[in-house]
């Protein structure tokens, strides 16, 4: 790609795919990681809300990271949309169970591992990603999970991601006994200026380059236009990259910044 070596990159700095090691945890998501793994720990439950694209599931991948491989099982679900039978089937895999096929089917399968389960040292922790988009069934089955204890502490912890509504739908009537068991309630905010900044310079560092691409202007520019978004921000920064690599530029400053605006949101038109 030629605006990758204009800029002497070595891959798309704002890209998708990112290395569990060279993902970005600023102070403030650190604690946010930490409180979740504590919880895992704890053998609890936790719920983690934010706005789209503020980066829930990179600090998911970052609490995978600095889980222990040899204490604990972690199961990774994002098609929240499933019915409770497919529900049902990623549960089993999280309880290293063969998959059965009826909700009763499992809750045996269940009892016999809590019976089996004595000397058993790996805890398993489902991860739940866009659990705003949970079936209310599914939720109700949840809670009788979230409630089967073995030793008094949970047979699995559950870890809910999602938007902030999954909070609201929490805070149902229907839905508080569920609420009540989730003692781990974090949530993360949009980006500050400052951690826009130290975002743009620390995944431009793991593509290849120190530089000072952006202008301190043109990141403002950005921070405002991003709304602290990442996956917005993101989109917005490989737009600049590839408009100042095909006008030849050494920079990118605030004018381009603009433009690059004015691009994606013609491209959002058509
Ligand atoms: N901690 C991070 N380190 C590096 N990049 C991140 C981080 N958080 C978010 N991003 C970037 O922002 C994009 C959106 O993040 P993501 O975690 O998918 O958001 P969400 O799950 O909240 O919608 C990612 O694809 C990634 O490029
Ligand atoms: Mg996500």
């Amino acid at each position: 790609m030629k605006w990758l070596t204009h800029w002497n990159l070595s891959d798309p700095p704002f890209g998708k795919d990112i290395a569990d090691q060279n993902l970005w945890v600023p102070s403030s998501r650190k604690r946010v990681v930490d409180s979740l793994v504590e919880a895992c720990h704890e053998r609890s439950h936790a719920l983690l809300v934010g706005e789209p694209g503020v980066g829930k599931t990179c600090v998911l991948r970052a609490l995978r990271h600095q889980l222990p491989q040899a204490g604990f099982r972690l199961t990774y679900c994002h098609n929240a949309t499933l019915g409770r039978r497919d529900f049902y089937r990623h549960l089993c895999q999280a309880l290293d169970l063969t998959p059965k096929a009826t909700a009763a089917a499992v809750f045996y399968a269940i009892s016999d591992h809590v019976k089996a389960l004595g000397s058993e040292r790996v805890h398993p922790v489902f991860l739940l990603d866009e659990a705003h988009l949970l079936h209310q069934d599914v939720l109700e089955h949840l809670h009788i999970l979230s409630n089967y204890e073995w030793d008094a502490r949970p047979l699995l912890s559950l870890v809910l991601v999602g938007l902030p509504e999954t909070q609201q739908r929490l805070l149902l009537a229907k839905n508080r006994s569920l609420w009540s068991r989730i003692h781990t309630r974090l949530s993360i905010g949009e980006a500050q200026a400052k951690d826009t900044a130290e975002y743009i310079a620390h995944r431009l560092k793991h593509a290849g380059t120190e530089r000072e691409v952006f202008s301190s202007d043109a990141i403002a520019l950005l921070h405002e236009a991003s709304e602290g978004q990442l996956r917005e921000l993101d989109r917005l920064a490989t737009t600049c990259l590839k408009l100042g690599a095909k006008h030849k530029l050494r920079s990118i400053d605030r004018d381009l910044v603009a433009r690059a605006k004015r691009e994606d949101a013609e491209d959002d038109e058509h």
